[in-house]
């Protein structure tokens, strides 16, 4: 039997929080993030506020325009909105209330004594980006363009009506683990026999492909009476998963809110007309699914904190798109 050990990480990689704050920067801070659908900042006026790997950002929709900013105050570092949505025709900081016009201008500082220079005040901004019916933020003014970036999930989605889904399902998850545990998990099917009885009574595991192209893995597996899946199950470095299907989807976006804590969201959306025990149905198992994962992750997680872990190996067979995460990571800290 061959195996191929080099480059697999360390244990500390997966607990170390000042690896954490180095990941945050040279990956989540770069990387484009989807951070839901565009239909939730389609009225003017209307935003949305995240933080994204522990960057708090806002998307607004500036009279037709979206846009997006740090939601970090130019003064002494408030938040001009508290987390969620909403609707405002200007930004006013919950500290002492400067405000900014949705275009990032400073136009008043509040019974400050003095005028301070509004040029030099504006909101920093961020990207944003809309593809298909999905929104996307970006800290990097250096990243490709978010179609050019999106690669291969854009070309293996062209054939799905996404743009004709509507949401029906939005839910968070907060999961203890390092984020680099949940990716890599995403990456095999290797544990489906052990870790999703269910999901394993459906599609021959055995079978279970991952095609890497790119930053993208793609993965299939036939199911047990023969049929080829209908779908198509896209992977995106570092923290974006679309499976889609003829009659619905399930956009899924994670990112570290800690050195062992991973924040997942997901978006599911459905064609008109599917009749609700289907899209019910669809939207349990997938949940069912996630807390599969959490379980074995978060036990996995224990162990890489115990500091008894060395090294491990990966399956020539089943573990490529482990490999490919654990070199991207590995490739953006050497380039940190
Ligand atoms: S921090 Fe925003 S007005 Fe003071
Ligand atoms: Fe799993």
């Amino acid at each position: 039997m061959t195996t191929e050990t080099t480059g697999v990480p360390a244990a500390r990689t997966y607990v170390d929080p000042d690896r954490y704050e180095v990941e945050r920067r040279v990956v989540f801070a770069r990387e484009w993030t989807a951070v839901g659908v565009a239909s939730a900042v389609a009225p003017p006026g209307s935003y949305v506020s995240v933080w994204v790997a522990g960057y708090p950002l806002v998307v607004v929709n500036d009279a037709g325009t979206l846009r997006a900013f740090q939601n970090v105050c130019r003064h002494r570092a408030g938040p001009l909105v508290d987390e969620g949505s909403g609707t405002c025709g200007r930004f006013v900081c919950r500290y002492h209330g400067w405000a900014y016009a949705l275009d990032g201008r400073l136009t008043s500082a509040r019974d400050f004594g003095a005028e301070p220079d509004a040029a030099s005040f504006s909101l920093v901004a961020a990207r944003v980006a809309t593809w298909r019916g999905l929104l996307f933020v970006s800290l990097d003014p250096a990243e490709p363009d978010l179609e050019a970036w999106l690669g291969a999930v854009a070309r293996h989605s062209a054939s799905f009506p996404m743009e004709t889904y509507a949401v029906t399902h939005r839910s968070s998850h907060d999961l203890a683990v390092n984020w680099k545990v949940y990716a890599e998990n995403y990456q095999e099917g290797y544990h489906i026999p052990l870790v999703h009885p269910g999901l394993n009574r459906q599609i021959d595991a055995s079978r279970y492909e991952v095609v890497i192209d790119g930053a993208v893995t793609v993965h299939a597996a036939p199911t047990r009476d023969g049929a080829v899946t209908d779908g198509a199950w896209l992977w995106h470095f570092p923290g974006l998963a679309l499976n889609l299907y003829p009659t619905g989807m399930c956009l899924e976006s994670y990112w570290p809110t800690g050195p062992a804590s991973t924040r997942v969201e997901y978006t599911f959306a459905f064609a008109p007309g599917t009749p609700d025990d289907e899209v019910d149905g669809a939207v349990a198992s997938s949940l069912a699914i996630l807390d599969e994962d959490r379980a074995i992750c978060e036990a996995v997680q224990r162990n890489l904190e115990s500091g008894l872990v060395r090294p491990g190996v990966l399956s020539p067979r089943h573990e490529a798109g482990v490999a490919l995460v654990q070199r991207l990571v590995a490739d953006a800290v050497g380039h940190g």
